[in-house]
């Protein structure tokens, strides 16, 4: 949700700054703007519109001290005076900002001497900094006095027209310095600079960073600290498209091998993490949006394999269960960032009780593997479309292991994972995505669809009609079978998709039946399952995994969606009005 990126160096800073926006723009991409200092001034240009639009680079001025931001809007409207850098009333101070102010309406009063240029709440953060300017502080200094004034999550980036440098700072959204031999990068995901350097910092909240001639850390009360860089593995073609038109295909189709990798942990560390859930009086799976759904559907695996109660809650509504943690209470977070905040905030809360935490999480270094007792990373490599898929399934995978590993039955559990991994390679070949894609321009042509599923397979239809919502725009909505009869039903017309999730398993009868009664409403049935099936319209086959049955079942509605927002000539990596890392609460 809004992606940073400055630079100081050797290189030109314009040229590094736009490429490495273009490389954020899943973080926002509802305007863009750089600021790139030029002599003893700050030029500064800001547009309303997609940043991967913009090719032409040539017309900005050249130098070597640069920083950019590309924008989800969240205080203002989208405008290019609501868009950063934003600068103090001289235009001297320039800044951009990740995060939310939450006390910005009483500083903005506080600041009514200022002369106000946008509706943002980070437009204050440059006249705070003005006014320690003014009375005789450095742009660190400046920077450190402001953020004291701060509440709520920031990650800041200040330049000055007067500094050869760039001041970074964090409290609550991510920020990472990248160390190069031609310089200093800071940017709020690895990606944006993997081109330059893989050699990282992540800085942690209360870190004021520095980067001008060399690399400095303060806190926020100006005492030095140090911070070292470490290699981060991830490669410039893992985070690229690597031929693929765009970033949700070639991450779908990467699941032929990254359930593989999600396994990959030593039994050592599975084992630590499985003997916390059994040790553990009240386990809690928190997420939210896709990875919420992994938690609920993780709820069932630990039923049914480990038959052990969790409970699954999302991140924003785990704060009304606060009376119920104690010390021996235990967090599973699961998230692809490691950023989302109101999955933070539930940490946060659970923290205050003493709880233990444990985070399954794609982005290593990300803030919520750092605030954890323990984590598992889903290793799945750089996830850049805004639609969860790979980190989704990776995510299921290891919790499914989890499950086992508590019942006892780790190997067993590693001999499942090892089949759910090979039987998805089979079936993502050529001929299922054409029979997809085919399937996918009778879907484009209606508004509504719905999903159903039962027992684990019901939060899937929750998370497939998250699918058909966030990229084609499809009134999408998840039930689970049993329920049909009790509303939804009635929303049944002639030739309405709906997909009915089969498994192997108890409820399979009873989701037949359920699909019947949709079809004898005229709707028309989409049956993803292991068998064909009269009552199925539409057969899309997977592989018989039983139990593992969601994580192949929802492959097939992720290419529904990809394919119908390419009929429906949607952007599938960039949805609107959504971020893929949602930092604001
Ligand atoms: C956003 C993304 C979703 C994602 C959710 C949680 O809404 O668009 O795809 O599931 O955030 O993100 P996380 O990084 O915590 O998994």
């Amino acid at each position: 949700m809004c992606g940073i990126i400055g630079y100081v160096g050797q290189k030109n800073a314009p040229d590094i700054v736009i490429d490495g926006l273009k490389k954020l723009e899943y973080r926002g991409y509802d305007s863009w703007g750089i600021s790139i200092k030029k002599a003893k001034s700050l030029v500064i240009t800001k547009k309303v519109g997609k940043i991967s639009d913009f090719h032409d680079s040539d017309s900005l001025p050249k130098g070597s001290i640069a920083m950019g931001h590309t924008r989800w809007a969240t205080n203002g409207p989208v405008t290019q005076d609501n868009a950063h850098p934003h600068t103090c009333c001289t235009g001297m101070i320039s800044v951009v900002h990740n995060g939310i102010i939450e006390n910005f309406q009483s500083l903005r009063k506080e600041l009514a001497h200022h002369t106000f240029t946008s509706d943002t709440d980070t437009e204050i953060v440059a006249h705070l900094i003005e006014d320690n300017y003014k009375a005789g502080m450095d742009l660190q200094g400046a920077v450190r006095m402001a953020l004291k004034r701060l509440e709520g999550r920031f990650a800041i980036v200040a330049m000055s027209s007067e500094y050869d440098e760039v001041v970074a700072a964090k409290k609550g959204s991510p920020l990472v310095i990248g160390v190069a031999d031609d310089g200093y990068y800071v940017a709020s995901d690895i990606p944006a600079f993997l081109d330059h350097t893989n050699e990282v910092i992540f800085m942690e909240d209360g870190d004021v960073a520095r980067l001008a001639s060399d690399l400095t850390f303060t806190d926020f009360e100006g005492t030095d600290i140090s911070r070292q860089s470490k290699p981060i593995s991830w490669s410039v073609e893992q985070a690229g498209l690597d031929g693929h038109p765009h970033y949700m295909i070639k991450e779908i189709l990467e699941q032929r091998h990254t359930i593989k990798e999600a396994v990959s942990h030593s039994d050592a560390k599975i084992l630590k993490v499985a003997d916390m859930i059994n040790k553990a009086k009240g386990t809690f799976f928190i997420g939210c949006g896709t990875a919420g759904k992994v938690g609920m559907v993780s709820s069932y695996m630990f039923s049914t394999i480990a038959k052990k109660h969790v409970n699954d809650v999302v991140g924003s509504e785990f704060p009304n269960y606060h009376d119920f943690l104690t010390p021996e209470t235990l967090l599973i977070c699961i998230s692809q960032s490691g950023e989302t905040a109101d999955t933070l905030e539930a940490i946060e809360v659970a923290k205050k009780k003493g709880c233990k935490i444990v985070s399954i999480v794609n982005v290593m270094g990300s803030t919520m593997m750092r605030m954890s007792d323990e984590y598992i990373l889903c290793n799945s490599g750089p996830e850049k479309a805004v639609c969860s898929t790979k980190a989704t399934t990776a995510q299921m995978a290891i919790l499914a292991l989890l499950a086992y590993a508590c019942a006892g039955r780790f190997e067993e559990g590693k001999r499942v994972l090892s089949r759910v991994a090979s039987s998805i390679d089979v079936m993502l070949d050529e001929n299922y995505l054409d029979e997809i894609q085919f399937l996918s321009k009778k879907v484009a042509g209606y508004e509504s669809m719905y999903i159903i599923g039962r027992s684990q397979n019901y939060p899937m239809a929750l998370e497939g009609a998250i699918k058909m919502q966030e990229v084609p725009y499809i009134h999408a909505e998840g039930f689970a079978g049993g329920e049909l009869k009790h509303g939804p039903i009635a929303l049944i017309q002639n030739g309405t998709p709906c997909i009915a999730l089969v498994a192997n398993d108890a409820v399979k009868t009873e989701i037949l039946i359920n699909a019947l009664e949709i079809r004898s409403r005229g709707g028309y049935i989409i049956g993803i399952a292991p068998e064909d099936n009269d009552i199925f319209d539409f057969w899309i086959p997977v592989p018989d995994l039983g139990i593992a049955s969601p994580i192949a079942n929802i492959i097939p509605i992720q290419l529904m969606s990809y394919y119908t927002a390419l009929e429906k000539n949607c952007d599938p990596d960039k949805p609107r009005n959504l971020a893929k890392s949602v930092t604001v609460k």
